[in-house]
């Protein structure tokens, strides 16, 4: 399965084996979570996986999601720090599915104290992950996702390989299935626009800016596969512009 059948058809896993995991396989998790770039240069972040196989070790989660491991990102909290942090996670949480274990994204369970307090940055968010008897993987069409129509507005034709951006982007795991990105698609660049959120609630503004941090790690992840180069500018005009439900975020380049 290659990289962007992999981020269409992963799907979260709720329900876990309580069984031990080879050390190999944890001890090439971390290496691959500490060998990620950044997205954000210059913010720093400690991974910490936390075991409940042998011992509570305090990260307690809700009955119906009990699983034997989480890896927890903790992070320097500096401008989009959780972007980044969504960014990073959604990453590992591939390579975990591609070592044949279930995951799943945990806001509803945190650390506890103590555990918090062994982390070297402020916690964000943590994986849950975990052998499992349950399927890693469905069929596309299977996802519940918002139709394309709600989602994407093309000001131009783009090619084939800019609409397997933009779906990937969709299909993009986010807090409570809530997908608050929004996109406006050129044959040369994609305007992203995230939605404003109903309620001011800094817990749902802080899981947005993860979420977006998760589609973005989908959309470059794609654009590497397909060789395609892109950047990331900031338009002033439409930053300064005023939208009813929705708020500028960031301008996707591309070639
Ligand atoms: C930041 C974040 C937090 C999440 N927290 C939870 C959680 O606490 N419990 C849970 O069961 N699922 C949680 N999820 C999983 C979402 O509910 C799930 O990604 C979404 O419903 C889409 O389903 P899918 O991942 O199977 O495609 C979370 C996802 C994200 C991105």
């Amino acid at each position: 399965m290659n990289m962007l059948e992999t981020i269409l058809s992963r799907k979260s896993v709720r329900h876990y084996k309580q069984e031990k995991i080879d050390w190999g396989i944890i001890a090439d998790i971390l290496k691959f979570a500490n060998d990620l770039p950044m997205l954000i240069d210059g913010i720093a972040v400690e991974y910490k996986l936390v075991s409940n196989i042998e011992t509570k070790q305090g990260f307690y989660g809700p009955l119906s999601l009990n699983a034997p491991y989480y890896i927890c990102i903790s992070s320097e909290e500096k401008e989009n720090y959780l972007v980044n942090a969504g960014y990073l996670m959604q990453q590992i949480s591939l390579y975990i599915n591609s070592k044949g274990l279930g995951t799943c994204f945990i806001d509803t369970a945190t650390p506890g104290k103590s555990l918090k307090s062994t982390m070297k940055y402020k916690y964000v968010t943590a994986i849950a992950f975990g052998k499992t008897s349950k399927p890693l993987f469905r069929n596309m069409i299977e996802a519940k996702r918002l139709p394309e129509s709600d989602v994407v507005v093309y000001k131009e034709g783009v090619s084939p390989d800019i609409q397997k951006m933009l779906t990937a982007a969709r299909y993009a795991p986010s807090h409570m299935n809530s997908q608050p990105w929004r996109f406006v698609a050129y044959k040369n660049r994609i305007h992203i626009f995230c939605k404003k959120n109903a309620f001011l609630k800094s817990v749902l503004k802080n899981s947005k800016m993860i979420d977006m941090g998760i589609m973005l790690a989908n959309l470059l992840l794609t654009a590497e596969e397909l060789w395609i180069d892109v950047s990331f500018t900031k338009s002033v005009a439409l930053k300064q512009k005023q939208f009813p439900n929705h708020e500028y975020f960031i301008t996707l380049n591309i070639g």
